[in-house]
């Protein structure tokens, strides 16, 4: 999604923007810009593509001013050409957005029917209008501001500069998140907008966050809060975590492959946090929000990887606690009105904690009388602010857009707390919950060793760079597993793949097998472990190619007729979070085979703040 930086600083800006910019990439873009006021006069410099673009035309043409903004797009309306990215300039106001503005049809017809013309086909272009409009009616830039955003309609979090306003710069937000930053040391005075805390660690780690209808108006003198009333007030500054050297990407190729390979270290620090490692139990750090023995039914809602993380969950919290669950997409959930009980358990997860539909569905769920709690990786994040409870996943900051360590940190936890659920609703004795603690235990070393699969996996990516489908089949927990596995192939390589149920198999996809079609059949040893091989022998039985993930006994079974990534030998119950690895080496080295950025793949984005 779109990324927001604002500096009103003491020495020219432009360069620091551009650096802080580098810093919001991984929130996926496809154009970039700049603005900065210089004698009075804001400048713009703006290019499609990645920001070695606009790093060009900065150096060609320089920007001097000390008060600037800058932006990286990502499409929603109008192509993303150098005219529809952002900053977007009316007369005295220059604005960057984050978000959709749903009734910019409405608001544009009205400006046109007012004489006024636009320059772009974004939705952005109109607050530049209205703001100045209203400034041009007599409002200063902060009362113009206040007037324009009750007349937005969506999601937004914007950043504004002025025209003969070189102390001066508004944030505003509303369903986007937008943080302020202050400057200390040789940097006191100095003022900060972005659209996270990592985009402006290596300015400050002193924050506040706007809150929903807020905004924020910044002179060297201070940060004035206002909320959606125009009432001043107090916005608590906080410290944050995330310093500058995490978004390091060390000797790896890719943040992407950074991330996989940290897997098996912070699975073992979820681990040490939500268990009791010594005495062999679960030991949450806080307190449910419900009591789970009285909970008739745990609601779960999320998007994308996410998503697949709740999925497999629903499978350990049936099994493990004997709790029914309802599961949905959360762009689905949130339109369904569904009815839920009072003193139900809403549960979303999120890596972000930003995503528009995860968020309308926990706002949906309150209003419903529900408990909330989320899991989320961003500690600060709208949705751990707005929740009961708020378990992290503490994978650290993921950069690579496809999720990898945010989704085994998320099953991690998840399992964690099904065993705290099975716990409260007396569905495992004591006994049991030591055997599944062990499972869990053992999950980080068994990771270690499939990473020493990566040659392998390596080579056969090699083949699958050259498939235009490819077919991803599991049962029970490997079938949300096949889900994400096809996704993940899907989102950085651009090759067509479908995971299914691999019991729907021969209900209608068996009919796309043939020697061309790459299926890969995740199988680990479980209760299931018989059936997916005769659902093998199947596709093998019509000439289908089959990579099959499994142990010595899927080897032993099938060594003649599949190729093998050859997993360890480990206990079923929590095999998902192991197996997730293979499935994202695959998508990762076929994507690097076929030369597609791994980290950036077209087209998507990392923290989906629009729905
Ligand atoms: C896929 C991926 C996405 C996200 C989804 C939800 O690799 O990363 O599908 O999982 O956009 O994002 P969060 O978890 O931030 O709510």
């Amino acid at each position: 999604m779109c990324g927001i930086v604002g500096i009103l600083g003491a020495r020219p800006v432009a360069g620091t923007l551009l650096e802080t910019l580098k810093r919001l990439e991984y929130r996926g873009y496809d154009s970039a810009g700049v603005a900065t006021l210089e004698n009075g006069q804001i400048t713009r410099r703006r290019a499609a593509g990645k920001l070695k673009n606009l790093e060009a035309c900065l150096a060609a043409e320089p920007l001097f001013g000390h008060l600037g903004i800058g932006h990286t797009r990502w499409a929603t309306h109008g192509r993303p050409t150098a005219i529809n990215a952002h900053p977007h300039q009316n007369g005295k106001v220059a604005v960057v957005h984050n978000g959709i503005i749903e009734n910019f049809k409405t608001l544009r017809d009205e400006l046109r029917a007012k004489g006024h013309t636009f320059a772009s086909d974004t939705d952005t272009e109109v607050v530049a209008h209205l703001v100045d409009a209203a400034m041009s009616d007599g409002l200063a830039p902060a009362e113009a501001v206040a007037a324009t955003l009750p007349r937005l309609k969506g999601a937004f979090a914007l950043a504004f500069l002025f025209e003969g306003e070189d102390d001066l710069m508004i944030g505003a937000r509303e369903g986007a998140p937008l943080v302020v930053g202050f400057g200390a040391g040789d940097k006191t005075g100095e003022f900060y907008l972005g659209s996270d805390a990592l985009a402006l660690a290596p300015l400050t780690d002193a924050l506040a966050y706007l809150e929903e209808g807020d905004y924020v108006v910044l002179t060297r003198h201070g940060a004035k809060f206002y909320d959606t009333e125009s009432r001043p007030v107090a916005r608590k500054r906080v410290k944050t975590p995330a310093s500058a050297f995490l978004i390091d990407r060390g000797n790896y190729r890719h943040f992407m492959d950074k991330e996989i390979h940290e897997q098996p270290e912070v699975i073992g620090r979820v681990l040490a946090h939500y268990l009791d490692l010594s005495a062999g139990t679960v030991a949450l750090p806080f307190e449910l929000p419900v009591d789970p023995a009285r909970l008739p039914r745990l609601t779960i809602a999320a998007c994308g990887t996410a998503y697949m993380a709740g999925l497999i969950a629903s499978y350990w919290f049936e099994r493990i606690a004997k709790l029914p669950v309802e599961i949905e997409v959360a762009s689905e959930f949130r339109y369904r009105e569904a009815p839920m009980q009072k003193g139900g358990l809403m549960l979303l997860i999120s890596q972000s904690g930003e995503t528009a539909d995860t968020l309308a569905s926990l706002r949906y769920a309150k209003q419903q009388g529900q408990k909330i709690l989320s899991v989320v990786n961003v500690a600060t994040s709208t949705m751990a602010r707005e929740s009961d409870v708020a378990a992290l996943t503490l994978a650290g900051p993921e950069i690579g857009v496809a999720s990898t360590k945010a989704f085994t940190c998320q099953l991690a936890l998840l399992a964690c707390l099904a065993l705290a659920f099975g716990r409260a609703r007396g569905t495992i004795d004591a006994k049991e919950e030591a055997r599944l603690v062990a499972e869990l235990m053992a999950v980080p070393g068994l990771m270690a060793e499939v990473l020493h699969r990566e040659p392998k996996i390596e080579l056969l990516a090699r083949d699958l760079g050259k498939a235009r489908d490819v077919l991803y089949l599991g049962r029970g927990t490997s079938y949300p597993l096949a889900l994400e596995g096809a996704l993940k192939l899907k989102e950085i390589s651009y090759i067509h793949a479908e995971g299914y149920a691999a019991g729907e198999l021969k209900h209608g996809p068996i009919a796309l097998v043939d020697s061309d079609l790459p299926v890969i059949v995740l199988a680990p040893r479980d209760r299931v472990f018989e059936k997916t091989l005769s659902n093998v022998q199947e596709v093998a039985a019509r000439n289908g190619r089959i990579i099959l993930i499994s142990d010595s006994a899927g080897a032993n079974d099938l060594g003649g007729e599949a190729e093998i990534i050859a997993m360890p030998d480990m206990a079923p119950e929590f095999s998902a979070i192991v197996y997730a690895l293979p499935v994202q080496m695959i998508a990762y080295h076929t994507a690097v085979f076929m030369g597609k950025d791994a980290d950036q793949p077209r087209n998507l984005a990392k923290s989906v703040t629009v729905e």
